[in-house]
């Protein structure tokens, strides 16, 4: 079983438990925001939601989703996402997920044996989205940690990696069809800035590339940041850019599988409403998702508020914790997880030693996820999820803190053990501690302690 095979099969066994915890493995690699069920469960049993049985909603209906279902998500993308104009409800295709949109899309835009530009690390499960009906592969465009005059932040994107990645590709006579974004981006956890987004839609026409924008944790940005959407923008060919969006991460409901595509691109809408039917959600299902996405007041001042307050306190703690252990965590704004900097626990920087690390991690029941199964190109980075409760932080602090000094003191040369160790010994799980301030975020501190 390969790297994405043996992570994959440990996230599937802890997510069929339903507490998450299996054998005592604690979970903090399933991207899942466990942070307000209580407000969602409180929402979902009003006695509107009950309507939800009524006989026209228990009867097939457009596979393209319900009409009131998707004049809501036009409305409230329109919104949420700060489009200009208001949104047709007609170029939105609802199915059960934004994993299923992705494997739809792979069929509809792609010849198998084509590519997608993808900047990495990103979202793993884009791969098996794209292969499994499309047969269509990713072409990397690898992001790493160095910084320089040109490039202030670690992991940046610019335009001039992508015109290399495209010609590297079609030097190798792969047909580059897209370019996927994710934005916030999963696993880094931050957000495109505005500039950057339009320089990368201005290369893709160039390039008369379609471009699949995964915006699935637009409303979990948790600090001052401003976001912005690709459907705020004016691209300068609409027809080619495939926005997507889902309840999953947005409003805690990954178990729902609802998500939203929005296309101006009427060939690809009727394309995809052939496969819609595979992938359609259930009628009282959507009738409830409009009934919670139409209540403004609530949204605005109950879900979201508490939602990104709890996000950012519980980002916080893992942060402090991790900082507390001398591991450098980027800067993040959005999303349930940081990406931190195990490099200088690896006995060799190889992924083979970032597996050894893992499996240490693993067999001391704490799950994470490794860089690898990011399609990072650099060793030693693992992706830590914050959304969920305090106690289950601290808890993964204390395993991390008593994993890593065994694994120093049995990998590490006598004479190199001292630094490692030294910040190791200060763990604390003091929950009150508000050392935000002290977050091990930039460039030099991620470069200085990773040596
Ligand atoms: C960036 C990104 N896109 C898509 C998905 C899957 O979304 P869904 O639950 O709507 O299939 C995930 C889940 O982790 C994700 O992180």
């Amino acid at each position: 079983m390969g790297l994405q095979g043996t992570v994959g099969f440990a996230s599937k066994i802890l997510i069929n438990n339903s507490s998450g915890i299996l054998q005592g493995v604690l979970n903090l690699g399933t991207s899942e925001n466990k942070l307000c069920f209580d407000l969602i469960e409180k929402r979902l049993t009003r006695p509107s939601c009950k309507k939800c049985i009524a006989p026209h909603l228990l009867q097939y209906s457009n596979v393209q989703g319900t009409e009131s279902f998707r004049e809501e998500i036009a409305k409230f993308l329109t919104e949420y996402a700060r489009a200009p104009k208001a949104l047709n409800p007609e170029h939105i295709v609802v199915m059960n997920g934004c994993c299923s949109i992705f494997a739809a899309l792979s069929t509809v835009l792609f010849d198998p044996g084509d590519g997608y530009l993808i900047p990495t690390p990103y979202f793993g499960g884009v791969n098996p989205d794209m292969w499994l009906y499309g047969e269509v592969r990713p072409v990397h465009v690898p992001l790493d940690s160095k910084v320089s005059e040109a490039e202030s932040c670690p992991f940046q994107l610019t335009v001039k990696k992508l015109e290399a990645a495209l010609q590297n590709a079609m030097e190798q006579g792969i047909r580059v069809r897209a370019l996927i974004l994710i934005n916030p981006h999963n696993p880094l956890g931050d957000i495109y800035p505005a500039h950057l987004l339009k320089e990368c839609l201005d290369f893709a026409h160039r390039h008369k590339l379609h471009v699949i924008v995964d915006e699935i944790y637009m409303l979990s940005v948790y600090d001052d940041s401003t976001f912005t959407s690709v459907l705020s923008l004016n691209p300068p060919d609409p027809e080619k850019i495939h926005f997507m969006w889902g309840f999953s991460k947005d409003f805690v409901m990954c178990g729902m599988r609802v998500a939203a595509l929005h296309t101006r691109n009427e060939e690809v809408r009727l394309a995809l409403n052939q496969l819609a039917s595979f992938h359609s959600c259930p009628g009282p299902v959507q009738y409830i998702l409009s009934q919670l996405i139409a209540d403004r007041e609530w949204i605005n001042k109950t879900f979201l508020p508490t939602n990104r307050r709890r996000l950012r306190e519980a980002c916080h703690i893992l942060v402090d914790g991790l900082t507390s252990l001398g591991i450098p965590v980027l800067r993040s704004s959005a999303g349930l997880f940081v990406w931190a900097d195990f490099r200088k626990f690896l006995v060799t920087q190889t992924f083979e030693a970032e597996m050894e690390l893992w499996w240490k991690f693993i067999a001391e029941k704490l799950y994470i996820s490794p860089g690898g199964a990011f399609y990072c190109c650099e060793p030693g980075w693992f992706r830590l999820v914050f959304s969920d409760s305090a106690d289950k932080i601290h808890l993964g602090i204390q395993r991390l803190a008593m994993i890593l000094q065994a694994y120093v003191s049995e990998a590490t040369p006598l004479d190199d053990q001292g630094k490692v160790t030294l910040a190791l010994d200060s763990v604390s799980t003091d929950s009150d501690s508000d050392s935000s301030d002290e977050r091990t975020n930039s460039l030099e501190e991620i470069s200085e302690e990773s040596q």
